[in-house]
């Protein structure tokens, strides 16, 4: 099977699943966004928020309409060079962090995606996505723009943290050092990995 057959069958899986209770409040899944045969890198966020579980794609809303201006910005094109996942794939009510159950019944369908994708690069879009793979508490803020190795299903991938775009929502500065100039700077870090 292709990439493409193999990520139909995953989502179908995952489109009946009620492996927790996230299944029987959602009104879809949101699987992906991107074209998994030519993107080198995969951004993966929390949970979807409202329009994201009404449209069944991640990062439409408010958050996904700052995160695809910061794209433009340094010229990575969303389409074509990022697959776009979540932790977990079904709107958590009210948009509240995922459970640790809720991540660890999904991480079946985020670690099978990323297996099949086989992307040169993570990208930890947000603390809950960096927690998922990096067990040590640390801060999204003291980790940001280092590159990682990080083992998925025995594979190793480069990986590195970026600020949630939520999170810019509510710092507009863009002065030197402040998250966003410091998501801009992750961002040219991570287009000269993909543009090698
Ligand atoms: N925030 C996320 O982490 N993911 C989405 O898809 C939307 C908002």
């Amino acid at each position: 099977m292709n990439k493409e057959e193999l990520l139909n069958e995953l989502k179908t899986n995952c489109m009946s699943c009620q492996n927790c209770e996230l299944g029987s409040t959602r009104h879809n899944i949101v699987f992906s966004d991107g074209n998994p045969n030519t993107a080198k890198a995969i951004l993966i966020g929390e949970a979807p928020g409202e329009n994201e579980d009404l449209t069944g794609t991640p990062f439409v809303g408010r958050a996904g309409k700052l995160l695809n201006e910061f794209l433009e910005k340094v010229g990575i094109n969303r389409e074509k060079d990022l697959y776009i996942i979540n932790t977990v794939k079904c709107r958590p009510p009210k948009n509240r962090v995922p459970t640790n159950q809720e991540k660890e019944e999904c991480s079946k369908y985020l670690y099978k995606q990323i297996e099949i994708i086989n992307p040169k690069i993570l990208i930890f879009c947000g603390a809950t996505a960096l927690q998922s793979f990096y067990k040590d508490k640390i801060q999204i803020s003291k980790i940001r723009g280092q590159w990682l190795e990080i083992t998925v299903n025995s594979k190793q991938y480069k990986a590195i943290p970026i600020f949630h775009p939520s999170y810019l929502l509510r710092n507009h500065s863009m002065e030197e050092g402040k998250p966003r100039a410091l998501m801009l700077e992750d961002l040219k870090s991570i287009y000269k990995i993909l543009k090698k």
